[in-house]
């Protein structure tokens, strides 16, 4: 063979194998005759938190801060000009009872009003319309009284503007719907008082009309759809820290989050001052987005609603020595929470708290299959106030079921301690949280293989891949390493019954914590690559575990050669999803056997979808949104094996439909 024959055949032999060398071939085994343990319809779902500005300025949709005046400076977020006061004295709502009366300025060139300054900003876009409302009187005579509403934009220009007339001398809800004639990320509201008397007003808002499901005090539409778009099966709320509260006093307490929205009192936000190099003074929880809107939400989305109660204890953290919360043998009026949340889901319409329910628009029931108890605690001072909710619990309502806490470690003498407690406690899952390295995340990819298959199912309840090397950032490698990890979720989706990223959410110019899943400013919303690993999970969660193996050990793929891999069953939709991440940094031919089918099963790929990027620090930013997202990949099917050429450092999901053919 002359030289030029030799290096021809060279060039077609890399041609045909992709590569300058032979690649050498990855081979599982998925054995489809074995359709393994059910995957819970729970398994892969959100949890929210009121962090990095979530709820007030995130997820809720008003868009006016301290907007009856009764955060402790009553005119936070507020600019005031001409004669302003604020009063409290035959307020309307006995639990937010600041208002304000604006009285003419007694000159015409000089003007009352007050301004709002949003959340960092108002966001108003181009055409679309504002439900602006405010209860108000007329003060001191029977003229009616006018005020003048407008939008301001950056540049002090208006961008919208209506009026609206005060014509009764008692308290009454006044609307009016505005439309913006520009877009503005960082807009402020101004209210003119534009009469001769006085007038008292209270609970200002602003709403844009076209919030999620066009709902009032709705939800931040884009927000909304980003969640229900994952598909979540379950929906973890409130908290989080938020639950235990710095003290208790400011502990979530559902009961203030309910009725009428002008009548739930403001809390500290205990995020406002958690961090104090990302210290926040005005962030407070105005209780909008409270227990029904989070139920209705929940209902919404298909996703079973996991409410979290507070269990006596205040943050542990903030409260060494423990004097801040409830003795054990006073603790029976927040386990009586605890039923009365459950009687506010599923309570019929006749009990004092399914009638609320009711009266806030929702006859049916919530239908509530499942309560927290506590978020991360630890020590002693957790079971035994654990213990007494389990009883009342289970006494009155026998199948909901409760999760309890394994503390804020995914490990150690602590985390060993609660999970024998819980046991012993027979709490129905225990919620496990884990804000750890890439790497870590990389090992423990076969977390769950050993675990005892007798106790409580698992919630890992709280996880994210922290990559300190970037400053925490929603890189890629943290969503890979993720992704590498829930193949071991999934895996053993017959103890791990749940699982949720965090946070959620959170605002550029307002967050305390990362990563996040979703970042957002006021106009716009970036969806993380680690957000599109939850999607591809969660739309692909199938309905059994199927075994998926090396083909030579029989041994699960857990990370050997930088491979990590799950299989699941559809009964829904006849077919296997295969899910195979590579961390490596070259592509690798996996060949993946349908083993065990009986002779007239014919096998197809279906759809073939990755996530990839070379490179490991990159983002998605909210001006370049669409820098990592889930591609379309491919995968050829021969008989009964599956080839695929996995991309370096891609996660990928195969679906292989199975069709019978006679
Ligand atoms: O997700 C942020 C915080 O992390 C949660 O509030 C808490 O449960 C955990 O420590």
């Amino acid at each position: 063979m002359n030289k030029n024959c030799v290096k021809l055949l060279s060039l077609i032999f890399l041609i045909a194998t992709g590569s300058a060398y032979a690649q050498k071939n990855y081979e599982f085994n998925l054995d489809v005759k074995k359709i393994g343990a059910p995957i819970q319809s729970t398994m892969y779902g959100l949890f929210f938190e009121d962090i990095n500005f979530a709820a007030d300025g995130g997820l809720y949709a008003e868009l006016i801060k301290n907007r009856s005046f009764d955060f402790p400076q009553s005119l936070m977020g507020w600019y005031t000009f001409g004669k302003v006061e604020v009063k409290k004295d035959n307020s309307p709502f006995d639990r937010n009872p600041n208002y304000l009366v604006l009285s003419a300025s007694g000159h015409t060139h000089k003007h009352t009003g007050i301004e709002n300054e949003g959340f960092r900003g108002i966001g108003f876009k181009k055409d679309a319309t504002y439900r602006f409302s405010v209860w108000a009187k007329k003060i001191n005579g029977n003229e009616d009284q006018k005020i003048r509403v407008e939008f301001i934009n950056s540049k002090n220009n208006i961008i919208g503007s209506q009026e609206l007339t005060i014509n009764s001398s008692d308290w009454k809800k006044y609307e009016m719907v505005i439309p913006a004639k520009d877009t503005e990320e960082k807009g402020r509201l101004r209210v003119f008082f534009t009469s001769k008397g006085s007038i008292a007003i209270d609970h200002v808002s602003l709403f844009p009309t076209d919030t999620y499901k066009g709902r009032q005090n709705g939800l931040r539409k884009d927000l909304a759809q980003a969640l229900a778009d994952i598909h979540p099966g379950i929906f973890r709320f409130p908290g989080g820290c938020i639950v235990e509260g710095t003290d208790l006093d400011t502990r979530y307490d559902w009961k203030k989050s309910v009725g009428a929205v002008e009548n739930r009192p403001i809390n500290e936000n205990r995020w406002h001052y958690t961090f104090a190099h990302r210290f926040y003074p005005d962030y407070y929880q105005s209780y909008g987005l409270g227990f029904y809107e989070y139920f209705l939400l929940s209902e919404d989305m298909g996703a079973e609603p996991l409410p979290v109660v507070n269990c006596g204890l205040a943050c542990q953290y903030q409260n060494e020595g423990g004097h801040c919360h409830v003795p054990v043998g006073e603790i029976d009026s927040y386990v009586q929470d605890a039923l009365d949340l459950i009687e506010f889901a599923n309570g019929p319409i006749t009990s004092t708290w399914g009638k609320l329910r009711a009266d806030m628009g929702h006859p049916e029931s919530f239908n509530l299959k499942f309560i927290g108890v506590g978020n991360e605690q630890w020590g002693k001072e957790y079971p035994e106030r654990l213990e007494p909710f389990i009883k009342a619990i289970r006494a009155k309502y026998p199948e909901i079921k409760i999760v309890g806490s394994s503390g804020p470690s995914a490990d150690g003498k602590e985390f060993d301690y609660l999970w024998t407690e819980m046991k012993r406690l027979k709490a129905d899952l225990v919620d496990e949280h884990y804000y750890k390295g890439p790497d870590w995340f990389l090992a423990n990819a076969a977390r769950y293989d050993n675990y005892d298959r007798k106790g409580p199912a698992v919630f890992a309840g709280e996880y994210a891949s922290h990559d300190h090397s970037t400053g925490k950032q929603n890189n890629f490698l943290s969503a890979l390493s993720e992704a590498a990890f829930m193949t071991g979720l999934e895996r053993n989706a017959d103890i791990v019954h749940m699982c949720t990223y965090a946070p959620l959410f959170a605002h550029v110019d307002g967050w305390q914590w990362n990563p996040d899943m979703i970042w957002f400013d006021n106009l716009r919303m970036m969806k993380t690559p680690n957000y599109y690993v939850q999607q591809l999970y969660a739309q692909n969660k199938g309905t059994n575990v199927v075994n998926l193996t090396w083909m030579a050990d029989k041994k699960a793929v857990t990370g050997q050669d930088n491979l990590y891999a799950s299989a699941v069953y559809d009964n829904t939709q006849s077919c296997y999803i295969v899910k195979v991440v590579n961390t490596s940094n070259e592509a690798k031919d996996v060949k993946i056997t349908l083993s065990g089918a009986k002779k007239n099963m014919a096998f197809s790929v279906e759809d073939c979808i990755m996530i990839q990027n070379t490179d490991m620090k990159a983002i998605n930013t909210l001006d370049t949104p669409f820098n990592i997202t889930p591609q379309k990949t491919t995968a050829a099917i021969s008989g009964n094996i599956l080839s695929a050429k996995t991309q370096p450092q891609s996660f990928n999901v195969y679906k292989i439909k199975s069709d019978s053919t006679k």
